[in-house]
């Protein structure tokens, strides 16, 4: 539960920006993922109506939350960041009244030109603000009230995602997610145990989880390191956390969903990965339009050429091919032409 939200399972889509959208999220949900969230979405761009932000980032699609089977139907969450506690209360009202099941606040994102705005894993150096920027985004999504197109009652659930600490070594990340929960009324956690100085290197914190796990009167939802079905039931086991995130395991992955919710057992056939990555460019074109996708699509390729048993030259030379296709034609002329490929004959 996030609140007074059901989530149907304990594994869900992490945020990933550039990447985490409609269709991202909806592919993630049609192989057992139990919630999916969006990518990080400016504050400040939603309260001033930028029209792509609002329009294309905070897209809901209603497949989304149709239920399968597989898919489950459960919730969409959309993730804000920014400094300013005006305008994430705007932004949470917005985005409540446009239909997401719940917000997560980003108080983790390393990269400079965020945290250069106080935003991300800058907050973890201002702790009152931080705290002050949780409640108005909790303000924000209560004073939305019921929302038009999502899942449950009452309003809707804030949740925080944070690091460690902003340094390796520090652990200011435990102090603050006790203070969002038991302050600001934040629903659960999304931890991330490395500091926000290594970025996404070297290994996660899981003793740090699992205390935060003990001592945290609210769900944790771990995220980091989880690249595969084994590392994550490690990681569930080590840490006892209430659910988890997937990341860099699901890029062009998504049947790690499938054999981590719904038992799948095998790998996907080279098929199976030429029909998804089909599937991908359609819904990128329903999105983008056809000149926007062809471009959009380029750094998608090498994660689907990587699930195919291909020779690293061969797979190095398809995915070049791809990315410099000038059209979507052409791109599935090279993925048809691939599909023949000795090696991929089954
Ligand atoms: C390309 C990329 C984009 C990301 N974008 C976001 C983001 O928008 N918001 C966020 O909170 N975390 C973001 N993250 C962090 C991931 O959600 C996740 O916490 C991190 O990658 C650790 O998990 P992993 O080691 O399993 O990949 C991003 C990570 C990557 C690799």
């Amino acid at each position: 539960m996030l609140g007074s939200l059901e989530v149907p399972n304990r594994v869900m889509l992490a945020p990933l920006a550039g990447i985490g959208n409609w269709f991202v999220r909806l592919q993630a949900k049609r192989y057992g993922a139990g919630m999916t969230v969006s990518e990080m979405v400016s504050s400040h761009a939603i309260h001033y109506g930028n029209e792509k932000t609002c329009i294309e980032m905070l897209r809901i699609d209603p497949r989304e939350r149709e239920p399968g089977p597989p898919a489950l139907g459960g919730p969409v969450s959309i993730q804000l960041f920014g400094e300013d506690p005006a305008m994430m209360r705007s932004a949470a009202a917005h985005v409540a009244r446009a239909g997401a099941d719940a917000i997560d606040i980003n108080m983790g994102c390393p990269v400079t030109k965020v945290r250069k705005t106080g935003a991300g894993a800058a907050l973890l150096d201002d702790p009152d603000r931080a705290v002050e920027v949780a409640r108005a985004t909790v303000e924000g999504a209560t004073e939305a009230g019921e929302r038009p197109g999502g899942i449950g009652a009452g309003a809707i659930p804030v949740t925080v995602k944070l690091r460690s600490g902003v340094r390796s070594g520090e652990t200011s990340g435990v102090d603050l997610a006790h203070r969002l929960v038991e302050e600001a009324g934040i629903a659960a956690i999304a931890f991330h145990p490395r500091s926000a100085a290594v970025q996404h290197k070297g290994a996660p914190d899981y003793d740090l989880v699992a205390s935060l796990v003990r001592t945290l009167p609210a769900p944790v939802i771990l995220t980091g390191g989880l690249s595969d079905a084994e590392e994550v039931r490690r990681a569930f086991r080590l840490t006892g956390a209430h659910a988890v995130m997937l990341a860099r395991g699901a890029l062009g992955n998504p049947w790690l969903f499938a054999e981590l919710v719904l038992g799948r057992e095998r790998e996907p056939t080279p098929e199976e990965v030429l029909a998804e990555l089909d599937w991908l460019i359609d819904r990128a074109v329903e999105h983008l339009g056809e000149a926007r996708a062809t471009r959009y699509l380029r750094k998608f390729y090498a994660w689907y050429l990587a699930r195919l048993p291909l020779e690293s030259r061969a797979a190095r030379r398809m995915t070049e091919m791809l990315q410099t296709a000038p059209t979507l034609t052409e791109a599935r002329k090279v993925l048809d032409a691939g599909s023949r490929a000795p090696s991929l004959a089954v």
